[in-house]
């Protein structure tokens, strides 16, 4: 309520950006805080299991243990300029995703170049620290910003485009063979707030087809590497959460080589009933494919006790993923409130993540190390 909220949502219509206008609009109707709604766990219990591993209680550890990826998006600054930075990356997770260097952009910025510096930068990372990779992600066509340099967005022919999709694909994928272990080949194929598909180059040139020839694509490029479809605001949007189980289904019938569904779930209108986000993590799986939570983030709100909500809202998301066996990873968009894109997207304050400015755990820490090991 009050001036705080007020502030936040009239920066958020500043920005302009439909993601959040949707989910600002629904905090700001619903009264929601983002951190509010049916949490019952204790969040900072200690981990009993963490005796099993002779007291190792990282994140990573817990998480091995039951077969789970915990996972981060990592910014190429930091990760070279911030040893502390380095240290919790490298200690707490198992997996990690590029936040954006590997998105098309960055790592083909011109038809005939690619630039791997700073995609390479990530992998030689995990490979020091004996995490897996996830890739972030072969195609991304929004409408509303840029996510693919003006080379593709201008392609004049669904010939033009099919070919720059090709090459892209089959080159990226084949130079990290081994080395990525899952891909986003897809991203947000739907409307950020509807229910039709994105109408994006790659919609409006190749049509709905551009889905599964990707993934066939990349499927030939790297037969082991697992493929995902990740969408965002599912858990917001049950129309859309509909389309989109609905366009999977048609993938799935095709036999389109998809392995999984990635749910970003990034908390920006509040948190979901858990009892409603665990049918939707069901439904995928009873489809037959593995789901992952790959962008988590929950602002955390205000108020005395806003970190202590904040951790109860990651408890009782995470812990409805986990409650379907195929719900195999959890990947936060970052890990500490120093280096959070939601600073740039809502402004600073928010404090959405694990770890606090200074790499402090913070009660949601815990929380979240406590459904790993609940897992078990
Ligand atoms: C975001 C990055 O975090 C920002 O740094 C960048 O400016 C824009 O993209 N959904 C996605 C991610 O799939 O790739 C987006 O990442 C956040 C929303």
């Amino acid at each position: 309520m009050g001036g705080g909220r007020g502030l936040r949502c009239a920066r958020a219509w500043v920005h302009g950006f439909a993601l959040v206008v949707v989910m600002l609009a629904a905090a700001c109707s619903s009264g929601s805080d983002g951190s509010s709604t049916g949490a019952t766990a204790n969040p900072t219990p200690p981990v009993k299991e963490c005796g099993a591993h002779g007291g190792d209680c990282r994140l990573r550890a817990v998480a091995a243990a039951a077969d789970l990826r915990v996972g981060t998006a990592v910014q190429t600054g930091p990760l070279a300029d911030e040893a502390a930075y380095r240290g919790t990356v490298g200690r707490e997770f198992n997996s990690i995703t590029a936040e954006n260097d590997m998105k098309w952009p960055t790592i083909h910025p011109a038809a005939d170049r690619y630039d791997f510096a700073a995609a390479d930068a990530v992998v030689g990372f995990a490979a020091d620290h004996d995490m897996e990779v996830r890739g972030h992600t072969l195609l991304w066509g929004q409408t509303e910003y840029t996510t693919v340099p003006d080379y593709v967005a201008n392609a004049t022919g669904p010939d033009e485009l099919r070919a720059y999709v090709d090459d892209h694909i089959t080159t990226v994928v084949r130079r990290y063979r081994g080395r990525v272990q899952r891909w986003d080949v897809v991203n947000e194929p739907l409307d950020t707030v509807g229910t039709a598909m994105e109408n994006n180059v790659f919609l409006r040139l190749l049509g709905e087809g551009y889905i599964a020839d990707a993934f066939r694509t990349a499927h030939r490029a790297d037969p082991a590497a697992e493929l995902w479809l990740n969408e965002a605001v599912l858990e917001t949007l049950p129309a859309k959460a509909q389309a989109f189980a609905d366009l999977v289904t048609r993938l799935v019938a095709d036999k389109v080589p998809i392995d999984g569904i990635g749910l970003q779930t990034h908390l920006l209108a509040g948190v979901p009933d858990p009892v409603a986000f665990r049918a939707l993590v069901r439904r995928f799986a009873d489809l037959g494919l593995d789901v992952a939570i790959t962008e988590m983030d929950l602002p955390a709100g205000t108020g005395p006790d806003r970190l202590e909500r904040q951790a109860r809202g990651y408890a009782t998301t995470i812990g409805a993923c986990l409650a379907v066996p195929r719900c195999r990873e959890v990947t936060f968009w970052g890990f500490t409130d120093r280096h959070t894109w939601i600073d740039d997207f809502l402004g600073p304050g928010h404090d959405p993540l694990l770890f606090d400015r200074d790499y402090q755990p913070k009660p949601a820490y815990s929380a979240v190390r406590e459904q790993l090991a609940a897992r078990r």
